[in-house]
């Protein structure tokens, strides 16, 4: 299947369908924030994760990488777990777990009346297939910028050696 005709544009449909019609490990990147527990009806559209996880293993290549921002619904004081259990899926059919992101949301729904902190993050599971072929990291100031690892030590040349320690009380 020529991919070309996908190349930049948006097609409205359902991706179960969709993703049949491309050939074997031809996605670089999968960035998806999917429906889970059922919270929303989707017009009768139906989201068969397992067969989807499949899909999505076949389609990327060698080295790409799928985002999938997911969280769990809470029922009757329990959190469903859902999302640890499809990161579990993912490696389970030769996904790698790469890296485990949160995405902090701005519009959490407040809990102040229930015996709960306010959930303000969705997971962000980032699966690769093999070794990631790209990493572009973002270039940010962390605690330890600036810092050179010496052994499990964070040697600061330019200033006085500083241990995680010291950092701890800061
Ligand atoms: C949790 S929402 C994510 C919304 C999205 N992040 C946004 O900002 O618009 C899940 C989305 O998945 C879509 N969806 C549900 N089932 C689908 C399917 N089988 N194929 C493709 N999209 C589907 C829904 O229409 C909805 O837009």
């Amino acid at each position: 299947m020529n991919l070309n005709k996908y190349i930049n544009q948006i097609i409205e449909g359902d991706c179960v369908e969709v993703m049949k019609n491309f050939d074997d490990e031809v996605i670089d990147l999968t960035v998806t924030s999917p429906p889970y527990d059922d919270l929303r009806n989707y017009k009768g559209f139906v989201f068969p994760f397992e067969y989807i996880a499949k899909e999505l293993y076949r389609v990327t290549k060698q080295g790409g990488v799928v985002v999938w921002v997911v969280n769990d619904a809470t029922i009757n004081g329990n959190e469903t777990g859902t999302s640890f259990k499809q990161a579990l899926y993912f490696q389970q059919i030769g996904f790698n777990l790469h890296d485990t992101m949160i995405f902090r949301k701005t519009n959490p729904i407040p809990q102040i009346y229930r015996k709960r902190y306010n959930n303000e993050f969705e997971f962000m599971f980032v699966f690769s297939k093999g070794t990631v072929k790209t990493h572009n990291p973002l270039m940010v100031d962390c605690l330890h910028a600036g810092l050179e690892l010496n052994g499990t030590t964070y040697k600061n040349f330019s200033k006085n050696e500083q241990t995680r320690e010291n950092w701890q009380n800061q």
